[in-house]
Protein backbone atom coordinates (compact mmCIF):
# COMPACT_ATOMS: atom_id res chain seq x y z
CA UNK A 1 0.00 0.00 0.00
CA UNK A 2 0.94 3.80 -0.33
CA UNK A 3 1.49 3.99 3.65
CA UNK A 4 4.52 1.80 3.39
CA UNK A 5 6.31 3.77 0.77
CA UNK A 6 5.57 7.03 2.29
CA UNK A 7 8.87 9.30 3.81
CA UNK A 8 10.23 12.48 4.70
CA UNK A 9 12.24 14.26 2.32
CA UNK A 10 15.04 15.87 3.44
CA UNK A 11 13.01 19.53 2.17
CA UNK A 12 10.21 19.05 4.67
CA UNK A 13 12.69 18.17 7.00
CA UNK A 14 13.97 21.42 6.59
CA UNK A 15 11.07 23.22 6.68
CA UNK A 16 9.51 22.10 9.56
CA UNK A 17 9.84 24.98 12.45
CA UNK A 18 13.59 25.79 13.35
CA UNK A 19 15.80 22.46 12.01
CA UNK A 20 18.87 23.82 13.36
CA UNK A 21 20.86 21.50 14.21
CA UNK A 22 21.53 17.75 12.15
CA UNK A 23 19.09 14.55 13.09
CA UNK A 24 21.47 12.17 14.70
CA UNK A 25 19.98 9.56 11.90
CA UNK A 26 22.01 11.61 9.63
CA UNK A 27 25.41 12.09 10.92
CA UNK A 28 27.60 10.58 8.52
CA UNK A 29 31.53 9.85 9.19
CA UNK A 30 34.06 10.77 6.79
CA UNK A 31 37.46 9.33 6.63
CA UNK A 32 39.66 11.74 8.71
CA UNK A 33 42.64 11.32 6.71
CA UNK A 34 40.21 12.30 3.70
CA UNK A 35 42.55 14.76 1.39
CA UNK A 36 40.14 17.68 0.10
CA UNK A 37 41.79 20.16 -2.77
CA UNK A 38 40.24 22.39 -4.99
CA UNK A 39 40.71 22.83 -8.79
CA UNK A 40 42.14 23.86 -10.54
CA UNK A 41 45.14 22.41 -8.62
CA UNK A 42 48.46 22.76 -9.63
CA UNK A 43 49.66 21.12 -13.50
CA UNK A 44 46.76 18.74 -13.19
CA UNK A 45 43.32 20.68 -13.36
CA UNK A 46 40.33 18.69 -14.57
CA UNK A 47 39.99 17.53 -18.34
CA UNK A 48 38.03 19.95 -20.61
CA UNK A 49 36.48 18.67 -23.73
CA UNK A 50 35.36 20.89 -26.27
CA UNK A 51 32.33 19.15 -27.81
CA UNK A 52 32.09 21.20 -30.91
CA UNK A 53 35.49 20.30 -31.84
CA UNK A 54 34.81 16.71 -32.19
CA UNK A 55 31.27 17.04 -34.20
CA UNK A 56 32.63 19.80 -36.29
CA UNK A 57 36.33 20.98 -35.91
CA UNK A 58 38.59 20.30 -38.92
CA UNK A 59 40.09 17.16 -39.47
CA UNK A 60 43.33 18.11 -37.08
CA UNK A 61 40.74 19.49 -34.20
CA UNK A 62 39.22 16.48 -34.31
CA UNK A 63 42.08 14.42 -33.53
CA UNK A 64 43.36 16.42 -30.79
CA UNK A 65 40.08 16.12 -29.14
CA UNK A 66 39.92 12.67 -29.00
CA UNK A 67 43.42 12.59 -27.81
CA UNK A 68 42.13 15.00 -25.03
CA UNK A 69 39.14 12.60 -24.68
CA UNK A 70 41.01 9.94 -24.45
CA UNK A 71 43.43 10.99 -21.65
CA UNK A 72 40.29 12.04 -19.63
CA UNK A 73 38.63 8.79 -19.75
CA UNK A 74 41.99 7.21 -19.10
CA UNK A 75 43.64 9.55 -16.48
CA UNK A 76 40.36 10.93 -14.33
CA UNK A 77 37.07 8.60 -15.85
CA UNK A 78 35.75 12.42 -15.46
CA UNK A 79 36.09 15.91 -17.69
CA UNK A 80 33.98 18.94 -17.96
CA UNK A 81 32.35 19.11 -21.74
CA UNK A 82 32.07 22.66 -23.21
CA UNK A 83 30.09 24.05 -26.53
CA UNK A 84 28.02 21.00 -26.18
CA UNK A 85 25.27 22.38 -28.21
CA UNK A 86 22.36 22.78 -25.91
CA UNK A 87 21.16 26.13 -25.43
CA UNK A 88 21.12 27.89 -22.24
CA UNK A 89 17.32 27.59 -22.76
CA UNK A 90 17.01 24.40 -22.93
CA UNK A 91 19.09 23.90 -19.92
CA UNK A 92 17.93 26.28 -17.97
CA UNK A 93 14.13 25.15 -18.78
CA UNK A 94 15.00 21.74 -17.71
CA UNK A 95 15.88 23.36 -14.58
CA UNK A 96 13.66 25.26 -13.61
CA UNK A 97 10.85 22.10 -14.32
CA UNK A 98 12.67 19.94 -11.86
CA UNK A 99 12.84 22.57 -9.62
CA UNK A 100 9.10 22.99 -9.70
CA UNK A 101 8.85 19.69 -9.34
CA UNK A 102 10.48 19.17 -5.91
CA UNK A 103 8.47 22.10 -5.29
CA UNK A 104 4.90 20.66 -5.55
CA UNK A 105 3.21 19.71 -2.31
CA UNK A 106 4.46 16.58 -0.67
CA UNK A 107 1.44 14.59 -0.98
CA UNK A 108 1.39 15.26 -5.11
CA UNK A 109 4.87 13.83 -5.37
CA UNK A 110 4.84 10.60 -2.95
CA UNK A 111 2.66 9.82 -5.81
CA UNK A 112 5.55 8.66 -7.25
CA UNK A 113 7.44 7.21 -3.92
CA UNK A 114 9.03 4.17 -5.24
CA UNK A 115 7.20 0.60 -4.36
CA UNK A 116 10.02 -1.62 -6.49
CA UNK A 117 13.52 -0.13 -6.89
CA UNK A 118 12.71 -0.41 -11.26
CA UNK A 119 9.68 1.73 -11.49
CA UNK A 120 10.12 3.71 -13.95
CA UNK A 121 9.39 7.39 -11.74
CA UNK A 122 10.76 7.23 -8.61
CA UNK A 123 10.77 10.17 -6.13
CA UNK A 124 12.72 8.96 -3.10
CA UNK A 125 15.29 10.50 -0.24
CA UNK A 126 18.52 9.14 0.92
CA UNK A 127 20.04 6.25 -1.29
CA UNK A 128 18.12 3.33 0.01
CA UNK A 129 16.29 4.14 2.97
CA UNK A 130 15.43 0.70 3.95
CA UNK A 131 19.44 0.24 3.71
CA UNK A 132 20.81 2.87 4.82
CA UNK A 133 22.97 2.80 7.93
CA UNK A 134 22.97 6.76 7.90
CA UNK A 135 20.54 8.76 5.86
CA UNK A 136 21.91 11.19 3.30
CA UNK A 137 20.82 14.59 2.77
CA UNK A 138 19.97 14.30 -0.81
CA UNK A 139 16.10 13.88 -2.26
CA UNK A 140 15.94 12.51 -5.58
CA UNK A 141 13.45 11.85 -8.61
CA UNK A 142 14.55 9.15 -11.06
CA UNK A 143 12.63 8.73 -14.69
CA UNK A 144 13.27 6.66 -17.20
CA UNK A 145 13.17 8.13 -20.61
CA UNK A 146 14.50 5.53 -23.31
CA UNK A 147 13.58 3.38 -24.82
CA UNK A 148 10.13 4.10 -23.29
CA UNK A 149 9.63 8.13 -22.60
CA UNK A 150 8.41 8.69 -18.90
CA UNK A 151 7.16 12.03 -17.11
CA UNK A 152 5.08 12.77 -14.33
CA UNK A 153 2.33 14.96 -15.21
CA UNK A 154 3.12 17.75 -12.95
CA UNK A 155 4.37 20.37 -13.14
CA UNK A 156 2.75 21.13 -16.06
CA UNK A 157 5.86 21.74 -18.27
CA UNK A 158 7.71 19.04 -17.35
CA UNK A 159 6.96 16.42 -20.01
CA UNK A 160 7.73 18.80 -22.80
CA UNK A 161 11.16 20.27 -20.91
CA UNK A 162 12.09 16.76 -20.54
CA UNK A 163 11.52 15.17 -23.90
CA UNK A 164 13.80 17.98 -25.60
CA UNK A 165 16.18 17.94 -22.71
CA UNK A 166 16.66 14.20 -23.50
CA UNK A 167 16.55 13.85 -27.17
CA UNK A 168 19.20 16.28 -27.28
CA UNK A 169 21.65 14.91 -23.96
CA UNK A 170 21.29 11.42 -25.40
CA UNK A 171 22.76 12.50 -28.93
CA UNK A 172 25.64 14.39 -27.27
CA UNK A 173 26.39 10.93 -25.21
CA UNK A 174 25.83 8.83 -28.33
CA UNK A 175 28.71 11.25 -30.39
CA UNK A 176 31.14 11.48 -27.06
CA UNK A 177 30.55 7.05 -27.04
CA UNK A 178 31.46 7.26 -31.02
CA UNK A 179 34.80 9.08 -29.88
CA UNK A 180 35.51 6.61 -27.53
CA UNK A 181 34.83 3.85 -29.65
CA UNK A 182 37.47 5.17 -32.16
CA UNK A 183 39.84 5.44 -29.43
CA UNK A 184 39.64 1.69 -28.01
CA UNK A 185 40.14 1.14 -31.55
CA UNK A 186 37.08 0.02 -32.60
CA UNK A 187 34.46 0.68 -35.25
CA UNK A 188 32.93 3.96 -34.48
CA UNK A 189 29.21 2.56 -33.94
CA UNK A 190 30.58 -0.12 -31.64
CA UNK A 191 28.95 0.89 -28.53
CA UNK A 192 25.59 1.55 -30.74
CA UNK A 193 25.58 -1.93 -31.70
CA UNK A 194 26.82 -4.03 -29.17
CA UNK A 195 25.30 -1.72 -26.15
CA UNK A 196 21.61 -1.99 -28.20
CA UNK A 197 21.79 1.87 -28.13
CA UNK A 198 18.42 1.66 -30.11
CA UNK A 199 16.87 0.18 -27.21
CA UNK A 200 19.52 1.59 -24.82
CA UNK A 201 18.36 2.84 -21.51
CA UNK A 202 18.64 6.73 -20.90
CA UNK A 203 17.26 7.87 -17.43
CA UNK A 204 17.15 11.31 -15.77
CA UNK A 205 18.11 11.35 -11.88
CA UNK A 206 17.74 14.84 -10.27
CA UNK A 207 19.26 15.12 -6.91
CA UNK A 208 18.20 18.03 -4.61
CA UNK A 209 20.45 18.48 -1.80
CA UNK A 210 18.51 21.52 0.79
CA UNK A 211 20.66 23.53 3.29
CA UNK A 212 21.80 21.33 6.08
CA UNK A 213 22.34 23.15 9.56
CA UNK A 214 25.59 21.18 10.11
CA UNK A 215 26.56 20.66 6.76
CA UNK A 216 30.38 19.24 8.07
CA UNK A 217 28.50 16.50 9.91
CA UNK A 218 26.25 15.18 7.02
CA UNK A 219 27.04 13.67 3.34
CA UNK A 220 24.63 14.29 0.47
CA UNK A 221 25.46 11.34 -1.34
CA UNK A 222 28.67 9.08 -0.36
CA UNK A 223 31.30 7.96 -2.68
CA UNK A 224 30.09 5.66 -5.66
CA UNK A 225 30.70 5.40 -9.83
CA UNK A 226 27.45 5.09 -11.93
CA UNK A 227 25.69 2.35 -14.02
CA UNK A 228 25.90 3.03 -17.32
CA UNK A 229 28.45 3.99 -20.00
CA UNK A 230 28.69 8.00 -18.84
CA UNK A 231 26.60 10.07 -17.27
CA UNK A 232 25.96 14.09 -18.03
CA UNK A 233 25.29 15.87 -15.02
CA UNK A 234 24.55 19.82 -15.05
CA UNK A 235 24.04 21.58 -11.44
CA UNK A 236 22.31 25.07 -11.02
CA UNK A 237 25.40 26.47 -10.27
CA UNK A 238 25.88 25.84 -6.38
CA UNK A 239 28.85 23.19 -6.13
CA UNK A 240 29.28 20.09 -4.11
CA UNK A 241 30.42 17.30 -6.22
CA UNK A 242 33.70 15.90 -5.33
CA UNK A 243 35.69 13.22 -7.69
CA UNK A 244 38.48 11.25 -6.40
CA UNK A 245 41.31 11.26 -8.07
CA UNK A 246 45.19 9.68 -7.36
CA UNK A 247 43.78 9.23 -3.67
CA UNK A 248 42.38 13.42 -3.29
CA UNK A 249 39.18 14.36 -3.21
CA UNK A 250 38.86 17.38 -5.83
CA UNK A 251 36.30 19.96 -5.04
CA UNK A 252 34.71 20.61 -8.59
CA UNK A 253 33.37 24.41 -9.21
CA UNK A 254 31.97 24.72 -12.46
CA UNK A 255 29.77 26.98 -14.09
CA UNK A 256 26.46 26.15 -14.95
CA UNK A 257 26.31 25.88 -18.18
CA UNK A 258 28.92 22.96 -19.46
CA UNK A 259 28.44 18.93 -18.65
CA UNK A 260 30.08 17.37 -16.12
CA UNK A 261 30.69 13.76 -17.54
CA UNK A 262 31.27 10.75 -15.64
CA UNK A 263 32.81 7.26 -17.10
CA UNK A 264 30.56 5.00 -15.78
CA UNK A 265 31.22 1.17 -14.49
CA UNK A 266 29.57 -0.33 -18.12
CA UNK A 267 32.56 1.93 -20.00
CA UNK A 268 34.70 0.29 -16.95
CA UNK A 269 33.79 -3.08 -18.28
CA UNK A 270 33.42 -2.65 -21.98
CA UNK A 271 37.17 -1.37 -22.20
CA UNK A 272 38.04 -3.95 -19.82
CA UNK A 273 39.59 -1.33 -17.28
CA UNK A 274 41.78 0.75 -19.44
CA UNK A 275 39.22 3.25 -18.58
CA UNK A 276 38.31 3.64 -14.78
CA UNK A 277 34.12 4.69 -13.57
CA UNK A 278 35.61 7.74 -11.31
CA UNK A 279 34.15 7.40 -7.95
CA UNK A 280 32.29 10.44 -6.69
CA UNK A 281 30.46 11.91 -4.04
CA UNK A 282 28.40 15.26 -2.92
CA UNK A 283 28.75 17.40 -0.09
CA UNK A 284 26.25 19.37 1.19
CA UNK A 285 26.30 23.59 2.39
CA UNK A 286 24.37 25.47 4.81
CA UNK A 287 24.17 28.23 2.50
CA UNK A 288 21.77 27.51 -0.71
CA UNK A 289 19.53 24.34 -1.87
CA UNK A 290 22.19 22.48 -4.47
CA UNK A 291 20.21 20.69 -7.00
CA UNK A 292 22.09 18.50 -9.76
CA UNK A 293 20.75 16.70 -12.55
CA UNK A 294 22.39 13.49 -14.03
CA UNK A 295 21.36 12.18 -17.64
CA UNK A 296 22.53 8.35 -17.18
CA UNK A 297 23.43 6.77 -20.94
CA UNK A 298 23.28 3.31 -20.39
CA UNK A 299 23.38 -0.10 -22.78
CA UNK A 300 19.51 -1.67 -23.10
CA UNK A 301 18.65 -3.45 -20.31
CA UNK A 302 18.60 -7.29 -21.79
CA UNK A 303 22.20 -6.64 -22.72
CA UNK A 304 25.27 -8.75 -21.08
CA UNK A 305 27.62 -6.00 -20.84
CA UNK A 306 31.33 -7.78 -20.80
CA UNK A 307 34.86 -6.88 -21.99
CA UNK A 308 35.08 -5.88 -25.93
CA UNK A 309 36.29 -9.09 -27.36
CA UNK A 310 37.94 -7.38 -29.52
CA UNK A 311 39.87 -5.96 -27.06
CA UNK A 312 41.08 -9.16 -25.44
CA UNK A 313 43.93 -11.34 -25.20
CA UNK A 314 44.75 -14.14 -23.64
CA UNK A 315 48.23 -13.27 -22.44
CA UNK A 316 48.28 -9.59 -22.72
CA UNK A 317 44.42 -8.89 -22.30
CA UNK A 318 42.76 -11.49 -20.53
CA UNK A 319 39.16 -10.31 -19.44
CA UNK A 320 39.05 -8.39 -16.29
CA UNK A 321 35.24 -8.52 -15.67
CA UNK A 322 33.05 -11.07 -15.35
CA UNK A 323 29.56 -10.34 -18.38
CA UNK A 324 26.65 -9.13 -16.78
CA UNK A 325 23.19 -8.41 -17.77
CA UNK A 326 22.57 -4.59 -17.33
CA UNK A 327 18.88 -5.17 -15.81
CA UNK A 328 21.06 -7.46 -13.30
CA UNK A 329 23.28 -5.07 -12.13
CA UNK A 330 21.06 -2.29 -11.60
CA UNK A 331 18.63 -4.53 -9.70
CA UNK A 332 21.91 -5.35 -7.51
CA UNK A 333 22.78 -1.89 -6.98
CA UNK A 334 19.36 -0.74 -6.64
CA UNK A 335 18.86 -3.07 -3.81
CA UNK A 336 21.98 -2.81 -1.63
CA UNK A 337 23.82 -0.16 0.22
CA UNK A 338 25.45 2.52 -1.68
CA UNK A 339 29.40 1.68 -1.56
CA UNK A 340 32.16 2.71 -3.15
CA UNK A 341 31.99 0.27 -6.77
CA UNK A 342 30.80 -2.60 -4.94
CA UNK A 343 28.82 -3.85 -7.70
CA UNK A 344 31.52 -4.76 -10.43
CA UNK A 345 32.35 -8.28 -10.77
CA UNK A 346 35.66 -8.50 -11.54
CA UNK A 347 37.67 -11.59 -12.77
CA UNK A 348 39.50 -12.84 -9.35
C1 LIG B 1 25.33 11.69 -8.16
O1 LIG B 1 26.41 11.17 -8.08
O2 LIG B 1 24.35 11.06 -8.55
C2 LIG B 1 25.13 13.14 -7.79
C3 LIG B 1 26.36 13.95 -7.89
C4 LIG B 1 26.09 15.39 -7.66
O3 LIG B 1 25.06 15.77 -7.07
O4 LIG B 1 26.92 16.21 -8.06
FE1 LIG C 1 26.72 9.40 -9.26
Amino acid sequence: SNKTTRFTSVKALTESPELTSLPPSYTYTTNPDDEIVEDPHEDDPIPIIDYSLLVTGTRDQRAKALRDLDQACEDWGFFILINHSLSKGIMENMIDNVFAFFNLREEEKQEYAGKDVMDPIRYGTSSNVSMDKVLFWRDFLKIVVHPEFHSPHKPLGFREASAEYCRRTWKVGKELLKGISENLGLEGNYMENAMNLDSGFQMIAANLYPPCPQPELAMGIPPHSDHGLLNLLMQNGVSGLQVLHNGKWINVTSTADCFLVFVSDHLEVVSNGKYKSVLHRAVVSNKATRMSLAIVIAPSLETVVEPAKELLDNESNPAAYVGMKHRDYMQLQRSNRLNGKSVLDKVK
